[in-house]
């Protein structure tokens, strides 16, 4: 391991959303104070380091993903100063923070727009993507993805909301500004970036026609990985390169060779990508399009990954963030909440490479289900209700809302059972899930078999040991619906995971080869003397044995 470039490798994050973390001024909004005070939590967790959602001075049409200002801090969520206070802070309790990087598009209301939409001889004029006549892409976020501009006499193309212009990467000026804005927070002393829907900011010339049978991602074919993408990522790269800044892409509907191209060979311009296939155990492409959750899609998908990058780039590990409902309500079941959070947590935190774990996962927070389309915040919630399926009941339309809702991931941060669940004094921005008396931060401090304990001592086994950090991995038995078993080899010393996805007790067996191997019991998520070969509903075990 090269201590210069590849220090992320042992390392965690933990991503805050912070609109929902934690108000420390008490206007019911999430700000950097409220990070501040809960710095000393976060590095309880055995976490390495940070990644900030967007906290740039935003009209939050997407939360925080339309930026007007990639160079100052929302003043809803502080200043710059609070900023540097925070980063401080969290470099001398060793956390690293990464930011937000989102370039595919800013803010309708950035400078760049406001100037753009002047006319074609504006200095601005190419930093979007202007055309008298839209194409046939729909936006993933919103409606179709050309709206048209008075004052410019022109549509422009943005792939999410509408507020949400794409830029022209084209634009040699438009990259020297992204090249800014990296060295403004790299100056600021940042250590690293997550870029936002990376894999989309080239788009094929002409723009042309998607395929009409495929809705809300039909221009896919021509905006993910264009063909400048490489081109631009390695101009980033260079700039970050200088400094062992780290970069981890978002790569929406990545699959293993195109994402390959981004982290590894001659083209190498990022260190880890966000990859989707294993969250689409439970649907198609979107939680919207839900489907019964499969344990062996799930399976499939992360071993696909693990041994796709074997030997030539790191894997980035999470199993929830701002985009997706909360996984106990997916994957797991809420009736076990402690069970399947916990057994989801194994499941994941052993495999090789960088976990990153969204606030609230590691205390098991699960879906609001909200009376009112209304009630919904988010802007892609809201359309998909008026988009899709318009002769279901609304009923059935709402219930497929509750367990898709990006939402869900998004109510404030449950600190206490106390009022406004000890996130504000304050009436907060959004609901709180009404779970806040029975699942928050301090009842599982106090009680030693919580779920937010099993992520501190997961976290602790994995950094310390070699196995768990750089070991090769192999899955057992990948048919099996009920249990997840694979291993995790380094030299002579291994690790057996196994965690039952059922909530009933489940059999199992150890493969041939391990017959007979004497081993130890390092985690497991029930107490007391376990049965030899069944486990209790959503059991998961972590085993250690030396093999000659
Ligand atoms: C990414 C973000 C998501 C946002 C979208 C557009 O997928 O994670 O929250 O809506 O990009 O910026
Ligand atoms: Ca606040």
């Amino acid at each position: 391991m090269n201590k210069k470039t590849d220090w992320y490798k042992p390392m965690a994050f933990y991503q805050i959303w912070i609109r929902s973390f934690k108000d420390g001024n008490g206007d019911g909004i999430g700000d950097l104070k409220g990070v501040y005070e809960k710095l000393e939590y976060i590095k309880s967790l055995n976490v390495d380091g940070i990644w900030f959602s967007p906290i740039y001075p935003s009209p939050k049409a997407d939360f925080g993903y339309d930026i007007s200002d990639y160079t100052d801090i929302d003043p809803e969520y502080g200043t710059l100063d609070d900023f540097k206070k925070v980063l401080d802070k969290a470099h001398l309790l060793g956390l690293k923070i990464i930011m937000d990087l989102v370039i595919n598009h800013t803010s309708d209301e950035h400078k760049w727009f406001k100037e753009s939409r002047k006319g074609k001889d504006n200095p601005y004029s190419d930093y979007y993507i202007w055309r008298d006549k839209p194409n046939n892409w729909d936006s993933i976020l919103e409606g179709k993805a050309w709206e048209y501009d008075e004052s410019r006499g022109q549509y422009y193309l943005h792939l999410f909301a509408k507020k949400q212009p794409d830029l022209n990467m084209d634009n040699p000026k438009v990259r020297e500004e992204v090249k800014n804005i990296l060295r403004f927070w790299m100056d600021l002393g940042v250590d690293g970036f997550r870029e936002d829907v990376i894999n989309f900011i080239s788009k094929k010339e002409g723009l042309p026609d998607g395929l009409p049978f495929l809705p809300v991602i039909n221009g896919i074919p021509y905006y993910k990985d264009g063909p400048h993408i490489h081109e631009y990522m390695r101009e980033f790269r260079g700039v970050c390169e200088e400094r062992g800044c780290m970069q981890v892409g978002e790569g929406p509907f990545t699959t293993l060779p195109t994402a390959l191209k981004y982290l590894y060979g001659p083209e190498k311009s990022l260190d880890m990508m966000f990859s989707f296939d294993h969250m689409m155990a439970d649907c198609f492409y979107t939680e919207y399009l839900h489907r019964p959750f499969k344990l062996s899609r799930y399976k499939k998908a992360l071993t696909k990954w693990q041994k796709g990058l074997e030997g030539k780039a790191w894997n980035a590990l999470y199993i929830e963030n701002h985009d997706h409902p909360r996984i106990i309500s997916r994957y797991g079941d809420e009736r076990y909440r402690y069970e399947s959070g916990s057994s989801l947590a194994a499941s994941y935190l052993f495999l090789k490479g960088t976990p990153f774990i969204y606030q609230g996962q590691e205390i098991g927070m699960t879906n609001i289900r909200l009376k009112n389309i209304e009630n919904y915040a988010d802007v892609s919630s809201k359309n998909n209700f008026y988009r899709f399926n318009l002769k279901d009941s609304l009923e059935r339309r709402l219930k497929r809302i509750h367990f898709s809702s990006r939402d869900s991931s998004r109510t404030p941060m449950q600190w206490t059972g106390g009022k406004y669940a000890g996130f504000s004094t304050h009436r907060p921005w959004f609901f709180i899930n009404k779970n806040y008396r029975d699942v928050n931060v301090e009842s599982e401090e106090k009680n030693e078999q919580s779920l937010l304990n099993f992520y501190r001592k997961c976290l602790k086994l994995r950094k310390q040991s070699r196995t768990l950090l750089f070991g090769s991995y192999r899955e057992y038995f990948p048919a099996d619906e009920k249990i997840y078993m694979y291993e995790r080899s380094f030299k002579d010393v291994h690790y057996l995971i196994i965690c039952s996805f059922s909530k009933h007790t489940a059999d199992f067996k150890l493969p041939g080869g391990l017959k007979g191997v004497r081993m130890e019991q390092v985690l497991c998520n029930y107490s007391g003397v376990r049965a030899q070969f069944t486990l209790a509903p959503y059991e998961a075990r972590v085993m250690r044995y030396r093999k000659p």
